[in-house]
């Protein structure tokens, strides 16, 4: 099949694709299972470098093994701890940085993203990114955590100044309350 319109997710796979070229550096601020780091690592190559944090050690260990069993354990750095400390880890500027908000899938729903570590870490990356460089970020308003994590990012990033950053909200308008959405920031090239 060829062009396909099918998730938020899948939108911000598409922007991640685009935006990086081998030898480029990226960051997963949400490791999870590690499917995010591993599209990064694919997409950076084997001259490329990608770091990825989560607060849970099962994230480190599933991101782990699916990375070792694809052979690209040496391209990334999975660094276990909140992305709010980005800034501490990360050697920038970076070509692209994806949130993935929420919990881990199949893990303990209680450990959630939260408006006020993300916003911390949203404007890490912000500062972290190379002019043309993109942040995308899915979020899951199906939960009130999450539906208030929207929010608040939503109105930060409408804030931004348009003469730094293109900021692009996408939603599927027929998916009822609290569908995936999905915003794609890039920093401008310095004029
Ligand atoms: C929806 S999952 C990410 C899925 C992942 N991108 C993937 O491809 O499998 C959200 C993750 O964010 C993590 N998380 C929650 N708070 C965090 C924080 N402050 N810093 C980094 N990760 C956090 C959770 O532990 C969870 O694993």
């Amino acid at each position: 099949m060829g062009y396909e319109l099918k998730s938020a997710r899948y939108l911000a796979r598409e922007v991640i694709l685009q935006a990086l070229l081998p030898g480029d550096t990226a960051v997963d601020a949400t490791m999870g299972n590690g499917h995010d780091t591993l599209t990064l690592c694919e997409a950076v190559g084997p001259a490329g470098h990608v770091w990825a944090f989560d607060v849970q050690a099962q994230a480190v260990e599933e991101t782990k093994k699916r990375l070792r069993e694809q052979g690209m354990d040496g391209r990334a750095e999975l660094i276990h701890a909140g992305h709010e400390h980005m800034a501490e880890y990360v050697k920038g500027p970076v070509k692209a940085v994806v949130f993935n908000l929420g919990w881990l899938p199949g893990g303990d729903h209680g450990v959630t993203t939260r408006w006020e570590t993300t916003r911390r870490a949203v404007e890490s990356a912000l500062d972290l990114l190379a002019p043309a460089g993109v942040l995308v970020i899915c979020a899951y308003p199906g939960h009130a955590e999450g539906e208030r994590e929207r929010q608040e990012l939503k109105a930060f990033l409408s804030g931004l100044p348009n003469r730094r950053y293109n900021v692009l909200h996408q939603r599927f308008l027929n998916a009822g309350a609290g569908a995936p959405e999905c915003f794609v920031i890039q920093k401008q090239n310095e004029t």
